[in-house]
């Protein structure tokens, strides 16, 4: 049977720990997982592109199946580029669910041939989003336990 390629996109300014779960729990579904980075985030992204696929590589180093890749453009022309059958989305609450319908049906109205599959992480980390935590990292709070130890250090030079 054909190996089930999957791309698991995103922004991933900075991964989180949400994330991490997300991608675990993929990799364990699929023959081969694609994190796929997108380039140019509308909203000028807090790392630029290399440091984001660094710190993903960094997170994701003990999944054998998983490997990290950049895109730019249309996410379902990537996934055909890249031979995926599958997008995966994490939802962690209602609230996703209506943008991520609206992505998926769209991805679905320009290539048929891919599916969406939604995911959900685990209910510890239905709260956590990379916005937050930028957030809180600015104001000078604590996101221990929201992102790897080496994100950590990384938002603190970011935002002393
Ligand atoms: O982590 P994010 O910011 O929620 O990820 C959003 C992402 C990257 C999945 C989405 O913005 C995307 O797929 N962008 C690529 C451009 C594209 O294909 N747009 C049409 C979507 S219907």
């Amino acid at each position: 049977m054909k190996p089930v390629i999957a791309v698991c996109p995103g922004s991933y300014d900075p991964v989180t720990y949400g994330h991490v779960d997300l991608i675990e729990r993929a990799a364990r579904v699929f023959d081969r997982l694609i994190v796929a980075v997108l380039r140019n985030i509308q909203k000028e992204p807090l790392f630029a592109l290399a440091e984001r696929v660094e710190m993903l590589k960094e997170a994701t180093r003990h999944l054998e199946n998983v490997e990290i890749d950049v895109f730019e453009g249309l996410l379902v022309d990537f996934a055909r580029k890249r031979g995926a059958g599958v997008v995966v989305r994490g939802i962690r609450a209602v609230s996703d669910y209506e943008y991520e319908l609206q992505m998926a049906l769209m991805n679905r109205k320009m290539e048929p041939q891919i599916e969406t599959v939604f995911m959900l992480p685990a209910e510890t980390f239905s709260y956590l989003s990379s916005s937050l935590v930028k957030e809180i990292a600015r104001l000078g709070g604590s996101v221990q336990g929201l992102v790897p130890p080496f994100v950590e250090e990384r938002l603190k030079t970011k935002v002393p």
